[in-house]
């Protein structure tokens, strides 16, 4: 295992991740990958520690990526489930988090529809004195921190399976394309693409893909584009990210219509035609089949690292849960 001087005790967002601090994700998650390929895919890591998933919006592939991760630590895990909790009966956030904590919980993993919930938990914690780290599994629009490292792993992945690091992100061109307003994914992704010389490029129509975010990036190292028409930001792309049209988060009528959406930036095998011949198309699930991108596209081996990335999530968020809890053993 690498060893590490790991200080950040919670993982809230990736705005501010040191290129010092990814490298160590994406070694320690190599490290943790060869643990996933032997027969026995267990380490006593994290024996008698204790993680928490609380998710309070559904979950299906970060929620039992966590909990797989921890198990594999051998950590205990405690499951919570809004529905049959005693959030029904009026118990704040705030509360149900500290009855966790009451419980001897070193680590809350935690999902919210509403963006800072994580943050309002670490806070708490913080201000009692108790060394507990939290891991924000997604907030509302706000920031998926896991998602983006696990994105991030997958693709230097491929360009250097023993080695993946940042540096091999230099010059490349990524396109993100879709829902970029309403995606916690596309905003993780974008800090860890531009944390080195990356060129991202945002495609999507002009309701989903606000100017605004082309000043986000200022001064970091990597460049952002926005655009309005797909061709333009799949030129030569080298990887390609598509995003699901969050339907659940459209207050207003910001698209014609799906069928619409598809035929003006839907991903097909025509238009990866304009891509680099290598080009690998990414989706943090779960997908619209057909609208962002054709099924077939989406189950091509060729083409796709969806189930990539979803094997690449346990050893990265393995490395997540192993850096916070390294701290307290
Ligand atoms: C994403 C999420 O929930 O933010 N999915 C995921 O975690 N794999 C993206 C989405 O919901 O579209």
């Amino acid at each position: 295992m690498a060893t590490t001087t790991w200080t950040r005790r919670h993982i809230l967002s990736l705005a501010d991740f040191a290129p010092t601090e990814y490298d160590t994700v994406l070694q320690t998650a190599a490290s943790f990958r060869e643990v996933l390929s032997r027969r026995t895919k267990k380490v006593p890591t994290l024996q008698g520690q204790m993680v928490a998933n609380l998710f309070f919006e559904p979950s299906t592939r970060t929620r039992s990526s966590f909990e797989l991760a921890a198990k594999r630590l051998s950590a205990d895990v405690l499951n919570f489930t809004p529905g049959t909790s005693s959030l029904t009966k009026g118990e704040t956030i705030l509360d149900t988090a500290k009855t966790y904590l009451a419980m001897g919980t070193d680590m809350m993993v935690i999902r919210h529809r509403e963006a800072g919930v994580p943050q309002a938990i670490a806070f708490e914690m913080d201000r009692l004195g108790v060394r507990v780290g939290v891991l924000n599994a997604g907030d509302g629009q706000h920031e998926h921190p896991s998602q983006g490292l696990l994105d991030l792993f997958t693709i230097c992945s491929l360009i250097d399976v023993e080695h993946p690091r940042l540096e091999l992100l230099v010059g490349k061109k990524i396109a993100i394309v879709g829902d970029i307003l309403h995606s916690r994914v596309a905003r993780s992704n974008i800090w860890s693409l531009t944390a080195t010389g990356a060129k991202v490029h945002l495609a999507g129509p002009p309701t989903l893909v606000p100017q605004l975010f082309a000043q986000s990036v200022t001064g970091r190292p990597g460049e952002l584009f926005i655009h309005w028409e797909v061709e333009p930001a799949l030129k030569d792309a080298d990887f390609v990210m598509t995003l699901r049209l969050q339907k659940e988060r459209m207050t207003a009528h910001l698209l014609p219509s799906l069928r619409e959406y598809h035929q003006r930036y839907g991903i097909t095998r025509d238009r990866l035609k304009l891509c680099h011949p290598d080009v690998k198309v990414l989706h943090p699930g779960p997908v619209n089949r057909g609208v962002e991108i054709t099924s077939d596209l989406m189950d091509d081996p060729q083409f796709s690292l969806i189930s990539q990335q979803v094997t690449s999530g346990v050893a990265v968020r393995m490395a997540l849960l192993y850096l916070m809890g390294s701290g307290k053993t």
